[in-house]
């Protein structure tokens, strides 16, 4: 797949977590950083991609218009429809991708919790598809050693070959994700959904810089990121 924006590349934005662990007073996708909403920076960087031709964003219950409003801020013409999500992650995915036509080849699905988004990878994940793959995911090998514990106690040291850390955006098939999301089935991300219904789904390199902000302490973390050098 080498074609660029008007090829049909429609993404998918999972703004409607509540946020539970950061615990703020809003959704995690409105907490402030940098002086604006989490959810623009990603939508922005949708907005500009030359690989991305539509979005939708899903957005929390009671957060549709703000999320609107946002978008025309934003001048981000390229957002087709605001939904409302679901209770689970793949609630939320399986309303968004409802919004994409037919006629989309490509479906490519952010979490608006991962604001750092770099063009080269929306590139490399879109551009892996086809020739027998249904699904391509950011992927980045795991550095530390890994252990299971129950509670406070190591049970076990697992062997971290061929162990990666998966991000988004996750791109897919249309069909392959639609077939994927056929039913009720959930999953952490849309990648096992697609695997689970028998879709190959291919690793490309992932960033560092696409950490998702889960905690307070991961927003700062991103506002060091964002601050240019001096
Ligand atoms: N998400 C969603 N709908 C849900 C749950 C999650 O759209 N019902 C989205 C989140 O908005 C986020 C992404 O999926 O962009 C990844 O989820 P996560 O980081 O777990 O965010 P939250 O579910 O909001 O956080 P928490 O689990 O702490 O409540
Ligand atoms: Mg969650």
């Amino acid at each position: 797949m080498s074609s660029r924006g008007g090829s049909g590349v429609w993404a998918v934005l999972v703004a409607a977590g509540r946020g539970e662990r950061f615990g703020a007073d809003r959704p995690k996708a409105f907490t402030n950083l940098a002086g604006r909403p989490l959810l623009a920076e990603s939508l922005e960087r949708l907005e500009a991609s030359d690989w991305v031709e539509a979005i939708v964003v899903v957005a929390p219950p009671e957060w549709e218009e703000p999320s609107i409003l946002l978008a025309e801020e934003l001048g981000a013409g390229k957002v087709n429809a605001v939904v409302t999500g679901g209770e689970t992650r793949a609630g939320s995915v399986r309303a968004g991708v409802a919004e994409v036509p037919e006629t989309a080849a490509v479906v490519v699905v952010h979490d608006a919790a991962r604001p750092l988004l770099p063009e080269d990878v929306l590139e490399r994940v879109v551009t892996a598809l086809g020739e027998g793959w249904e699904g391509a995911v950011p992927a980045l090998p795991l550095a530390d050693t890994v252990k299971r514990a129950e509670g406070e106690t190591v049970v076990e040291t697992l062997d971290r070959t061929g162990l990666y850390a998966v991000q988004t955006p996750q791109a897919f098939l249309a069909d392959a994700l639609r077939r994927a999301l056929a039913g009720e089935a959930e999953a952490t991300d849309c990648a096992g959904l697609v695997e689970a219904s028998g879709g190959r789904v291919r690793l490309v390199e992932g960033d560092r810089g696409l950490v998702k902000v889960t905690g307070p302490a991961d927003l700062d973390f991103v506002e060091a990121l964002l601050r240019p050098e001096s």
